[in-house]
């Protein structure tokens, strides 16, 4: 589907965003391992999580869903040879991967075109050390893949990247192993494994960027799932492009590990409001109005890049508003996303106007540019390229037209709908 867009007159209003990406995924992994019910409020009811689901069903988890709240039976899981579908969701195979080795049976994953590119070697290498038997991989370590688990030793893992998928996939193995399973990374990912862990009973211990888990089991319990944060960033950051435009997002989620894009729109010059914070399960949420102002440009790097790594596509496009050189640097992992995004945000951006130069670990950035409409793509399905590229519409010239607009399904369904609603 293409979609056409013209500029907006102005950004106005209030949206409320659909559940937590991770957090729904964990939830639902969590559950369907945990002895009990389990019970999920705010689940993100998209593409990867649907995927999630659909392996949990096929390993034996009950789940039902009354349009309300998800309910899980769990505790009984069992690899029997299934080939388990991840579509396009990296998160769904490198936690699965954690969970079905800590299972004896084997099961095979399959991904579709731009997961089956990614990288897989990052989760079979530590899995294997812990006893793991993964085949199938292809030559670049990329799905399909068949894993055989079960009779797990634990392992202190020091990860080469700050990546929430491996050190979750580890943890998850850790809770099936004898001993202790530990994981220590060169700076913080998401810790929403462990925030969720502890509310299923578990053992979490470590400080700082060691966090620790022996064997344990899980209890069903009750998750209250924020807002995305990740997907808010989308409504925050259009509205920080032209003075006055403002937008507020109702209970999202502020844990501080995923809440960096708010402090880059802060350092940019936009106007941060912050309401009615509380906290459950372990996780911030609160309101959060972005009022647009004069940007000026910033340097993106070092350990806040994993506290806003699906953000960078969209702080591109604010960056492209910004006077100066946003420098974005040590984000080589843009490049293993569900695309190659440094690449192709280099390169649809360059298409409207933006001045970008491309660097292997990251872009330059030199603004401010007046954009105007092309039509530019969002190859391999890519969900976070596309709503970057709806929203660089809003201030662009004449006619966008945005190729492969269906590819929000991925994590945002309603993303064009809630758009057109605060739009002038
Ligand atoms: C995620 C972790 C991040 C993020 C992805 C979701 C998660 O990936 O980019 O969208 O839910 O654990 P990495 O762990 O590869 O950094």
């Amino acid at each position: 589907m293409n979609l056409t867009l013209q500029p907006a007159s102005k950004l106005e209003g209030e949206v409320t965003v659909p559940g937590d990406k991770s957090i729904s995924h964990r939830a639902a992994i969590f559950g369907a391992i945990a002895s009990g019910t389990t019970t999920i409020h705010n689940f993100l009811r998209a593409g990867d999580t649907r995927s999630t689901l659909a392996c949990l069903k096929q390993l034996g988890a009950q789940i039902s869903d009354d349009g309300e709240v998800i309910t899980i039976q769990g505790g009984v899981l069992q690899p029997q040879d299934q080939t388990l579908d991840c579509g396009n969701s990296g998160t769904t195979m490198r936690l699965m991967m954690g969970i079905l080795a800590g299972r004896e049976g084997r099961s095979t994953l399959v991904g579709d075109a731009s997961l089956s590119k990614r990288p897989m070697d990052r989760v079979r290498i530590p899995l294997e050390k812990m006893g793991a038997q993964i085949s199938g991989i292809g030559e670049k370590n990329t799905p399909p893949l068949s894993i055989s688990g079960g009779g797990l030793t634990g392992i202190e893992y020091s990860s080469p990247v700050a990546s929430a998928q491996i050190k979750s996939a580890i943890l998850l193995a850790g809770l099936c192993a004898d001993g202790k399973t530990s994981v220590i990374e060169p700076s913080l990912s998401r810790d929403h494994t462990e925030q969720m862990l502890r509310g299923f009973g578990v053992e979490v211990r470590g400080d700082g960027l060691r966090v620790e888990v022996s064997r344990s089991e899980l209890t069903g319990t009750e998750v209250r799932v924020p807002g995305d944060v990740s997907s808010a960033a989308f409504f925050w950051c259009a509205a920080a492009l032209r003075p006055g435009w403002k937008v507020r997002v109702n209970g999202v989620g502020l844990n501080p590990t995923r809440t960096g894009v708010l402090d880059v729109l802060r350092e940019m010059g936009a106007i941060i409001e912050i309401e009615n914070q509380s906290e459950s399960g372990g996780e911030l949420r609160g309101d959060v109005s972005v009022t647009g102002a004069a940007l000026r440009s910033t340097r993106i790097d070092g350990a806040l890049i994993p506290r806003l790594i699906d953000e960078l596509p969209i702080l591109a496009l604010v960056a492209t508003q910004c006077a100066g050189e946003t420098v974005i640097a040590d984000a080589r992992e843009l490049r293993v996303k569900e695309s190659d995004r440094i690449a192709i945000l280099s390169c649809e951006l360059r298409k409207l106007g933006a001045n970008i130069e491309e660097r292997e670990d990251g872009m330059i950035i030199s603004g401010p540019t007046k954009l105007a409409g092309a039509t530019v793509t969002s190859p391999h399905g890519d969900h976070r390229i596309a709503m970057t590229l709806m929203c660089a519409g809003l201030i662009s010239s004449g006619e966008t037209i945005v190729e492969n607009a269906d590819a929000v399904q991925s994590s945002f369904p309603k993303f064009i709908e809630l758009l057109n609603s605060i739009r002038q």
